[in-house]
């Protein structure tokens, strides 16, 4: 069954909408705005680099161009802002937004540490806005909202076992922006800037978690942080789950799996999914009830950014809160923080153990090198 159209009626202006950082994923945001005129106009674009400035607006059709973010906010007064540059900038360019009264959809990671990313929650408006929302696409694909739905329903029954792997490849070469590969820029390595995106997805449908042990290794890449993540993670509901992430995978691979005590969800992609990527075996005597509901479930959407800019601009247009809030991207955040600091401090870390005065609270690495 396809998803029901989210949105408000017809009525409701476009979105103006200016896109920071003109490189490799900006070219996904304006994609995903410009198939949807009625609810977005991009009015401007920001980058230093006059040349991915240019071209990037002769592409995409966009009339204002500025090398300057605060004259941007100054002279175009976008509604919402989509920030596109690299994570150590996203902290300071956030907070700009947002104290010039935009809103803002911001790429992962959205913050450098906790103590940052409680910062730009800070500077957000309260009920009426302006707020930030973080990019974490793989949430809004039809088949991780078909699985959250079969857990609400009670047909699944409670989650057991859990892995979450996110083992990818990349070689020396990628690490020559200047940015990659260094805690002081990128935060982290596999952990904090690949497989993040299915430890959302894992927190989506697995809920609070409770304590993890880590172990980070540095096998092959000339660069600081880790390029491979061990982790086991308990959830507050009983669920133990095994997460792992790799830049040193030769055959790639995104994995989660599921076992419930009534099925097995799985899902196998690489960069984004769709509704063919997932499968689900039913326990012996849950057949029916199990299939029948799965066959049922929405269907049709895949994991790009579309899926989640669209229920942005709709937030915006109906006063509701954003789709990912400051306070989930937190979360999220905090279980990539545990991970470093139980591997940095040989030991299991609970949430407790992350808040103001942890050294992993201000910096993912707690300031050790590895
Ligand atoms: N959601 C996803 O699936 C996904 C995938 C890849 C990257 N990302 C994230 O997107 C962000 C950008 O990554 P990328 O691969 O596009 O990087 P990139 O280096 O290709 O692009 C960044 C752009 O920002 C510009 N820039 C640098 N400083 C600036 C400043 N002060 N003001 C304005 N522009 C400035 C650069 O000139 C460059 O054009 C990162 O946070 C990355 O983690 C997300």
């Amino acid at each position: 069954m396809p998803a029901p159209p989210p949105g408000p009626g017809p009525a409701a202006a476009p979105v103006r909408v200016a896109i920071v950082g003109t490189g490799n994923i900006a070219r996904f945001h304006a994609q995903a705005l410009r198939a949807e005129p009625e609810r977005a106009e991009i009015v401007a674009a920001v980058d230093i680099d006059t040349g991915a400035l240019d071209a990037f607006r002769a592409h995409h059709s966009i009339p204002a161009g500025y090398t300057d973010l605060a004259t941007m906010l100054a002279e175009a007064g976008p509604d919402l802002v989509h920030v596109c540059t690299p994570p150590g900038l996203h902290g300071p360019q956030v907070e700009a937004c947002l104290g010039a009264g935009a809103s803002v959809l911001v790429e992962k990671p959205p913050a450098l540490s906790l103590a940052e990313a409680e910062k730009m929650a800070a500077a957000e408006g309260g009920d009426h806005g302006p707020w930030m929302a973080t990019v974490f696409q793989h949430r809004f694909g039809s088949g991780a909202r078909r699985v959250r739905a079969l857990m609400d329903a009670g047909v699944l029954g409670r989650p057991l076992l859990a892995t979450c792997h996110t083992t990818w490849f990349r070689p020396q070469s990628y690490f020559d922006l200047p940015w990659r590969g260094r805690w002081d820029t990128e935060g982290g390595g596999p952990t904090m800037g690949h497989g993040i995106h299915q430890m959302d997805l894992l927190l989506a449908l697995l809920g609070e978690w409770t304590e993890v042990s880590a172990v980070l290794r540095r096998q092959a890449r000339d660069v600081q942080t880790e390029d491979v993540s061990l982790a086991r993670v308990d959830f507050a509901d009983g669920a133990v789950a095994s997460v792992v992430n790799s830049l040193v995978s030769p055959q790639e691979e995104s994995r989660i799996r599921v076992d419930f005590e009534h099925a097995t969800v799985e899902l196998v992609h690489l960069y984004g999914y769709g509704d063919g990527d997932w499968r689900i075996t039913a326990a012996p005597g849950h057949e029916d009830r199990v299939d029948q509901a799965w066959a049922a479930g929405e269907s049709g959407t895949g994991s790009g950014h579309h899926a989640q800019i669209v229920r942005v601009l709709d937030a915006l247009r109906e006063g509701t809160p954003p789709p990912v809030t400051s306070a989930a991207s937190l979360n999220t955040l905090r279980l990539v923080a545990a991970v470093y600091a139980s591997a940095f401090e040989q030991r299991p870390v609970t949430p407790a153990d992350l808040g103001p005065g942890s050294p992993f609270h201000d910096r993912m690495n707690g300031g050790r090198t590895l």
